[in-house]
């Protein structure tokens, strides 16, 4: 059960993006914690212009529209607290444990099994979130194999995605409303501790990711010693140990 998360529920076959949608019902004036799922997207947004694979019945396609009392400079701080949610759900539906990387990819093993897209419509945040369920190696297009996986990839217990959904809700409303997350999500992000190579349009650079600043940023330490301050928008990580 929740108070506020999925209070208002839109539920569509097929949609072109549940993020798209639920702007256009933001400027409706729909409350904090309307929520959209479909069971497939025709035009999946991604971060950073991409695109995301949203197959029939195989994933968790779900739009939830937050309007939360938080300062401005706290919204930043959102992204941390919804990979959390999401990561907890995932965990619990599949008992397997769900990596994140930051800012908030998750990962199983080494690939990806859930993206996570912010976007602000005026007042509102809509935080976007896919989740692959069910699909097998050979659903996903070539290009991603070697990047991609889905929970039933690595579990014999069976899952739903309605269960999934009542889950991801629930961590939401707590992570929402508790607003106490930050440490955790440091201790929990693999990628602070490790060896990264920061990807930016007109420079690259590798280092070590020493934590996360009050803006959101991740502080890299370059192997010149400069710590620097990389924002999500600007730039890809890769983990130099291996991870996508
Ligand atoms: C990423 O690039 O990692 C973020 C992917 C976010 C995908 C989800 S699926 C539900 C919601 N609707 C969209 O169009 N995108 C997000």
């Amino acid at each position: 059960m929740t108070n506020w998360a999925g209070c208002r529920r839109r539920m569509y076959d097929t949609i072109d993006s549940t993020n798209k949608e639920a702007r256009l019902w933001a400027r409706q004036g729909a409350p904090h914690g309307a929520v959209i799922v479909a069971k497939t997207q025709t035009a999946g947004r991604g971060r950073q212009g991409r695109t995301w694979e949203s197959p029939p019945g195989a994933g968790l396609w779900l739009s939830i529209l937050l309007r939360p009392a938080i300062k401005a400079e706290e919204i930043p701080l959102l992204p941390f607290a919804i990979a959390l949610a999401a990561a907890d759900a995932c965990a619990r539906v599949s008992r397997y444990e769900i990596r994140i990387k930051w800012p908030n990819d998750l990962l199983l093993g080494n690939q990806k099994v859930a993206g996570i897209l912010l976007e602000k419509e005026g007042d509102a945040v809509i935080a976007g979130i896919g989740v692959n369920v069910n699909q097998q190696e050979t659903d996903f297009p070539v290009e991603l194999r070697q990047k991609a996986t889905s929970l039933k990839m690595h579990t014999d217990v069976a899952l739903s995605i309605a269960q999934l959904e009542n889950e991801l809700l629930r961590e939401i409303e707590k992570r929402l409303d508790d607003w106490d997350f930050l440490d955790e999500y440091q201790q929990r992000c693999m990628t602070i501790g490790t060896r990264v190579r920061v990807l930016a349009v007109a420079d690259a650079f590798d280092g070590v990711a020493t934590g996360i600043d009050s803006t959101g940023a991740l502080l890299v330490r370059d192997d010149t010693g400069r710590t620097r301050a990389v924002y999500a928008a600007d730039v890809s990580i890769r983990g130099v140990d291996g991870y996508v």
